[in-house]
């Protein structure tokens, strides 16, 4: 069975320059053998969370959206590929929201300390982070590297790679730094290896 990696990309801008990495990576996470499901959350029609708090006592979330679905597949998932822009020192709203309402995996796991996923799950899974910034100034990534972290731990897919490319309001076009999308591929490609069981290196 091949190994399934979920590619979450947090830009609206759908064929944007965090778009064309996201595809690199999943190209070569497809060459390594990897069934890759792309969720553009700028599609979805999620609420944030809204502290009703039902996932205290119950493995679901008092609202019934989209999100339903999500936890399942995170559950299920072998990978994680998040692909975002830094907005205002931190990640998209949207994207944030999606992300809070990981308080179902939360309160699993810290609160009833039982997480959906298995310690031998755990080692298996990995998330790959790939982040563009507008800004070349220093720290620039702190606060999306903060979130990715907590994310990976929230949901038992710990934050293992990561692709970061500053200083974007010169550069413009992302496919003007072939290196930069060749590190995408090439991460993307090492991440389908390694959960696969396989040798990473080319
Ligand atoms: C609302 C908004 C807020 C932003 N805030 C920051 C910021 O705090 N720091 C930064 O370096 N770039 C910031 N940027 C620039 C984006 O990170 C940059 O334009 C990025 O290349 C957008 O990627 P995308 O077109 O793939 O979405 C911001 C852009 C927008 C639209």
């Amino acid at each position: 069975m091949p190994k399934k990696v979920i590619a979450l990309l947090g830009s609206p801008i759908l064929d944007g320059n965090t778009a064309r990495l996201l595809e690199e990576a999943i190209r070569g996470a497809g060459d390594a053998g990897c069934e890759v499901e792309k969720i553009e959350v700028a599609q979805m029609d999620v609420l944030p969370c809204m502290e009703f708090f039902q996932c205290k006592g119950s493995e679901t979330c008092l609202i019934q959206d989209e999100m339903t679905e999500i936890f399942r597949k995170f559950r299920e998932m072998d990978g994680l590929i998040v692909a975002t822009p830094v907005m205002t020192m931190g990640i998209p709203g949207r994207l944030k929201s999606f992300i809070d309402r990981f308080q179902v995996f939360y309160m699993a796991k810290y609160h009833r300390n039982h997480s959906f996923i298995s310690p031998e799950r755990r080692k298996e899974r990995k998330m790959l982070f790939i982040s563009i910034a507008g800004m070349n100034i220093p720290n620039v990534f702190d606060g999306v590297l903060m979130t990715a972290h907590a994310f990976g731990e929230i949901i038992d897919c710990p934050l293992w790679g990561k692709v970061l490319q500053n200083d974007m309001d010169t550069i413009q076009d992302i496919t003007t730094r072939p290196d930069v999308m060749e590190a995408a591929y090439r991460k993307g490609r090492e991440l389908g290896h390694l959960l696969a069981g396989g040798n990473p290196s080319p």
